[in-house]
């Protein structure tokens, strides 16, 4: 396998894009991904496109945005993982360049959400388990399965609606701080917890919102980041990958996600670093308790010790381990094809010291950063580690 690097990221601004349709959105993402890298359309020779779609009025996006972008000509595969489908595509692009199929290619997420209504998404995202057994006999959605984790949680280890609250208040404090992101204003404990239910104990401040957005990455092998003189290539890693049961009922326990561990065990194996060498991570809070969650399935913590990292503050910039500087999903938006992209995107800019402002800029020891993204409620996970 060959060495693989990120040399190119773009996003779009996330939020509720009416004013632009799904290829505008997309090349808001392509064209500063191409111009980082100092590359064309014409030098791309691979992408595979995450969207879950089933949204809009284009059956086939990756075609109809590719056309758009001047991308036409590449091999184009859609991706789709759920929330994950980002990570996948762009696991799926770092695979065509390692294996020297491709030597240049690009992963893209984009999703248009707001295309559809609030009842109509709901309904769709809670299709993804298993639509037979827990969605049409149970009415299953994403906030009630999450509600279960939060409440397994709050009674095994002593969680509270109020930690829940502080990693909203978190996100939210990046979010602020962050041009990409959809809310682009703080919040406070009060506010979260006097937001209306969703699903006992999640309120509206504990979800993430449904969103529009793009993001996209050039990856390229290593004779080609020395071809076109990248001066601060971020080298591909790590990448580990799991799956979990359709049925939640057929887990063992709702304070952890497996699929997170497992993947998250292969990464740091094949990267050769452990959770102490990260200087920045962003995990999926598609809701507040899964960021929790994330800093135990991913060992930033002891089993059950996750509320108490955000209590301490041991998750902000200046803290044990920086997790979500950018507003994470749940400040800066969820737009489910497009999050694993605008993962990478983000670490990408960090690791090469280019957030957009001091304060939003995590400090560089070990030039290490990870990238947490789930599908579904578990469902899939990858976890991808960046090195620059
Ligand atoms: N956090 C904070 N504010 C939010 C928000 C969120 N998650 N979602 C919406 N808002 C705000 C809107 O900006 C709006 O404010 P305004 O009236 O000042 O403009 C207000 O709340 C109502 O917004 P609206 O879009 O009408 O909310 P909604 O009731 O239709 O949807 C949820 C709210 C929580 C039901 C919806 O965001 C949701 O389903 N989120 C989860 C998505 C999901 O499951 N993703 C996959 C996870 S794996």
């Amino acid at each position: 396998m060959r060495k693989v690097a990120v040399i190119g990221a773009g996003s779009s601004k996330f939020g509720v894009r009416k004013d632009v349709n799904l290829s505008e959105l997309t090349f808001e993402a392509v064209k500063p991904a191409l111009d980082d890298a100092s590359v064309s359309g014409e030098d791309i020779d691979f992408i595979p496109f995450a969207s879950v779609g089933g949204m809009y009025e284009e059956a086939l996006p990756a075609v109809v945005a590719a056309e758009y972008c001047g991308l036409t000509g590449a091999g184009l595969v859609r991706c789709e993982a759920a929330c994950a489908s980002g990570s996948a595509a762009f696991y799926t692009s770092y695979l065509s360049v390692a294996s020297g199929r491709s030597d240049i290619s690009m992963a893209i997420g984009m999703e248009k959400m707001t295309e559809v209504d609030t009842p109509t998404m709901m309904e769709m995202i809670g299709r993804a388990g298993s639509y037979l057994w827990e969605f049409h006999n149970f009415g299953m959605t994403f906030p009630a399965y999450y509600a279960l984790y939060a409440s397994a949680h709050m009674a095994r280890y002593g969680t509270t609606e109020e930690d829940l609250a502080l990693v909203a208040v978190k996100n939210h404090k990046y979010g602020a701080m962050n041009p990409k992101a959809r809310f682009q204003k703080e919040t406070s404990v009060d506010e979260v917890l006097s937001s209306f239910l969703v699903a006992w104990p999640l309120k509206l401040f504990d979800c993430s919102p449904i969103c529009d957005g793009a993001a996209a990455l050039v990856l390229a092998s290593e004779e080609k980041v020395k071809e076109l003189g990248i001066e601060t290539p971020v080298w591909v890693s790590g990448v580990g990958y799991s799956s979990d049961t359709a049925n939640l009922s057929k887990r063992p326990d709702f304070v952890s996600l497996g699929a997170s561990v497992a993947a998250s065990k292969m990464a740091y194996k094949m990267a050769g670093v452990g959770p102490g060498d990260l200087d920045v991570a962003t995990v999926h809070d598609c809701f507040t308790i899964a960021e929790i969650m994330a800093y135990e399935d991913l060992g930033f913590c002891e089993r059950g010790g996750g509320a108490e990292l955000v209590r301490e503050g041991l998750t902000e910039i200046g803290g044990k381990i920086p997790v979500n500087v950018d507003g994470g999903l749940k400040a800066k938006g969820h737009p489910i094809g497009a999050t694993g992209c605008s993962m990478m995107y983000e670490l990408t800019k960090q690791l090469r010291g280019e957030a957009e402002s001091r304060q939003r800029q995590v400090p560089l020891d070990n030039y290490v950063a990870l990238a947490h993204n789930v599908g579904g409620t578990g469902h899939y996970c990858y976890v991808t580690i960046l090195r620059r």
